[in-house]
């Protein structure tokens, strides 16, 4: 078969294959009768690992051919490829792929000096290593800004390029290319200001003037820009995130009155000059913190609600924008301005409330990297407004659930069964927690049950936290991982860590986090840093590695890409590893004390099966009629079923 054949032929079978797995995870979404939805999920689980191989073998079939000289006719077949499959779906979910295809494409419109092409594949490339990369690995940020000085390096051919949309891609860039340099270095600076000029002096050139003077999707291009830096400027002068210079600070000023003065009549209309506005207000003290915090509570109110039925997903994230803007800035109005504490928790309250409403709505399969990030944030900013660890776990988990459900699963069981092994320990080797914390007697720890089993049901559920905040993209793949998803993914434990850092109530968790995929000894697992046999909590650790184990077992429903083993077998292996993998007395316990065993093996059987029904009868509810998930099930209602 000839080349471009061979990619032809490719591209309708990876997409193919892309739709099915779209299909699987969307109809987990829709189904409401729970045994239907079980056996669903039992094919998906067999449809995707038949999916992964079929994958691997058409990459690194493609893989093969894609090296030397490519034809006129294949190069054609491959720059159709990448914009026939990848470019017209709003998600990102094979940036791996993508940026292959890119590549070699690139290299031969560049012989070609194809401008037309090659700003729309660099403008690509930019997309991609912006939504995906980014966020695996910061130094890909360079990467990132690399390839948007590449794409708007062809203003240069501006009178050249014949394709609308090669030229619009190139004012496209100035806004990602603006948003990178943001994220690194979290402030404005000249910098930045002076990509913005940039852009304003191409567009006020005779040239563009002439081609694209009335070209509105161009136009809408640069007065999005214009609102951006606004909002970026607002931001910054509330110095939600940033410090800086009063130079800066003046220059700020000055762009955002130039930009209310343009739009004096709408100011009420566009939300983002009446976010300025209102920053202008609050920075010269001419509102009281209360009436601000109405204004901005009643303005976020009046903001259209997302539609995920009627509304085209570019409406709907508009919305989502919109709403997040007015999000950080409640936030930032309660963080800068003078409240009594009681206020401040009060109007915290209020705020997250509202933004839970939002949140379970958005379909599961929607801007994942977009929802994902907002998730993120947005918990750190309201978790100073919610009272105690146990109201943190339970929104932490409310927000992640619908994000990455199976991960929920896992967390929900590794809890569950650290609570029944918890209390094992306590009934029957109470020594073995004597010096954790203030634990400083047998008779202590005994009379401590409850507090102590409530610290390590949570241990288990937020173990995984770092992975919960991960993208969900790469939970949800059917291709084995890159070598940097990989890596990425070894990291979910300092993520996790660095990710809950500042908040003291998440402190005595942290060792677990960080520690429970470090081997019994020190001597193996991941993070090297991390020395396991000194933390104070080390038997907690312990605990929850062994239930991390056990979790795999027996998981005939949730895990897409791996054989699953018996509960038998996970047990052999922990066995196997007591001493050196395993905390070997945590082994023997087990192995000695046959109830404890099948309240175990019940857990990630029967328990699975239920929790997972549980999940996703919210997943339904939430998405069907809104609102806040409920959680019935927890981990202890599990085990005492057993
Ligand atoms: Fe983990
Ligand atoms: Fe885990």
């Amino acid at each position: 078969m000839a080349l471009h054949d061979d990619i032809r032929s490719f591209t309708k079978k990876y997409k193919k294959n892309i739709e099915t797995r779209t299909e699987l995870n969307d109809k987990l979404f829709k189904i409401c009768d729970q045994d239907k939805w079980l056996k669903t999920l039992k094919n998906r689980a067999v449809r995707c690992q038949k999916l992964y191989k079929d994958n691997e073998k058409l990459i690194s079939g493609l893989n093969s051919k894609l090296c030397g000289e490519l034809s006129d006719k294949a190069g054609e077949a491959l720059f159709s490829s990448i914009f026939d499959v990848f470019f017209d779906r709003f998600e990102i979910s094979d940036v791996p792929i993508i940026i292959l295809l890119c590549r070699t494409a690139a290299e031969h419109f560049e012989k070609k000096k194809d401008y037309n092409r090659l700003v729309r594949i660099y403008a690509f490339l930019t997309y991609c290593n912006m939504e995906y990369y980014s966020r695996i690995r910061v130094e890909e940020r360079d990467k990132t800004i690399e390839y948007a000085k590449k794409t708007i390096s062809f203003k240069e051919h501006y009178a050249e390029l014949d394709d609308p949309e090669a030229r619009l891609r190139i004012f496209r860039t100035y806004a990602n290319l603006m948003g990178n340099v943001l994220e690194e270095h979290t402030g404005l600076r000249d910098g930045d200001f002076s990509i913005y000029d940039e852009m304003m002096a191409l567009w006020s050139s005779e040239t563009v003037q002439k081609m694209d003077g009335n070209n509105s999707d161009i136009r809408n291009e640069v007065e999005w820009m214009k609102d951006n830096m606004v909002y970026v400027c607002a931001r910054n002068l509330l110095d939600y995130r940033t410090v800086h210079s009063e130079e800066i600070r003046n220059s700020e000023i000055a762009f955002i009155k130039e930009k209310l003065e343009e739009h004096d009549k709408d100011i009420e209309k566009n939300t983002i000059c009446w976010i300025a506005d209102m920053t202008l207000k609050i920075i010269n003290s001419e509102i009281t913190p209360l009436d601000a915090i109405h204004k901005v509570i009643m303005k976020t109110d009046a903001i259209a609600k997302p539609d995920f039925e009627k509304l085209t997903p570019e409406e709907n994230c508009d919305i989502l924008d919109e709403k997040y803007m007015m999000m950080e800035l409640s936030v930032a109005v309660l963080r800068k301005m003078d409240f009594t504490e009681k206020e401040r928790t009060e109007y915290g309250r209020q705020i997250t409330f509202r933004f839970f409403k939002d949140i379970h709505k958005i379909p599961n399969n929607l801007f994942t990297n977009y929802v994902d990030d907002i998730c993120k944030e947005y918990f750190s900013m309201v978790r100073p407004f919610l009272n105690g660890v146990g109201e943190k776990e339970q929104k932490l988990m409310q927000i992640f659930f619908l994000r990455q459900p199976l991960t929920y699963i896992h967390c929900l069981l590794v809890g569950s069964l650290a609570y029944r092994l918890g209390s094992a320990i306590i009934e029957k080797n109470p020594e073995m927690l004597v010096g954790l914390g203030e634990l400083d007697s047998i008779k202590d720890v005994i009379s401590k049950e409850n507090g102590i089993l409530d610290f390590v049901r949570r241990a288990g559920l937020i173990h995984d936290v770092g992975e919960i905040i991960m993208p969900t993209i790469i939970n949800m793949q059917t291709r084995s991982l890159t070598e940097d998803e990989k890596s990425f993914i070894l990291k979910h434990p300092e993520i996790g860590v660095e990710y809950l850092k500042e908040d003291t109530d998440f402190e005595p968790y942290r060792d677990v986090i960080l520690g429970h995929h470090k081997s019994y000894d020190g001597k193996s697992g991941y993070p090297a840093g991390f020395d396991n046999t000194a933390s104070p909590y080390r038997v907690i650790i312990d605990i929850i590695s062994i239930c991390d184990a056990l979790e795999n077992a027996e998981d005939y429903i949730s895990r897409a890409y791996k054989e699953p083993k018996s509960f038998d077998e996970i047990f052999r292996e922990i066995c196997e590893g007591a001493g050196t993998t395993y905390n070997p007395y945590i082994a023997d316990m087990i192995k000695n004390d046959d109830a404890l065993r099948k309240e175990l093996r019940f857990i990630v059987t029967e328990g699975r099966i239920k929790a997972t029904q549980e999940v996703y009868r919210n997943i339904v509810t939430c998405v069907q009629y809104g609102g806040s998930p409920y959680f019935r099930l927890n981990a202890v209602d599990m085990v005492n079923d057993g």
